[in-house]
């Protein structure tokens, strides 16, 4: 079942679910979470965006991701064993569904998450 869920599609897409907000995205080939989630306007906390801050780390629930950078430098091994990822620093190897942390989403005051979501569902041109 899962193998099925979690693969991409022939575009070279992934689908990514973002709990507990339910958001839903469209990740491109060569693209990371990170990107993808700020594109459509997601209110995804970041800073650094090279993986040295870890302000945009989630919880990798289900699915695979390929990491840019080795992450055992700024993550714990608690965090490791846990399946916490960088997002800035994670594409995709086919859908996923991951965790963000619900108060660090709305950290920032320009975003409106309302609307985000709402916009998030909609699928990729
Ligand atoms: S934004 Fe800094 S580690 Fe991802």
């Amino acid at each position: 079942m899962f193998g099925k869920l979690f693969t991409r599609s022939a575009s070279g897409r992934a689908t990514v679910h973002v709990e507990p907000f339910g958001w839903t995205f469209e990740v491109e080939a060569g693209q990371t979470i990170l990107q993808a989630a700020l594109a459509r306007g997601l209110p995804w906390p970041s800073r650094c965006r090279v993986g040295s801050c870890t302000t945009c780390r989630c919880c990798l629930l289900a699915g695979d991701v390929r990491t840019l950078t080795d992450a055992s430098y700024v993550l714990s091994r608690e965090q490791l064993a846990n399946r916490v990822i960088l997002a800035c620093q994670s594409q995709p190897r086919g859908s996923v569904r991951v965790h963000l942390d619900r108060a660090a989403a709305t950290l920032r005051r320009d975003a409106d998450p309302s609307a985000a979501a709402a916009d998030a569902s909609v699928p990729a041109a």
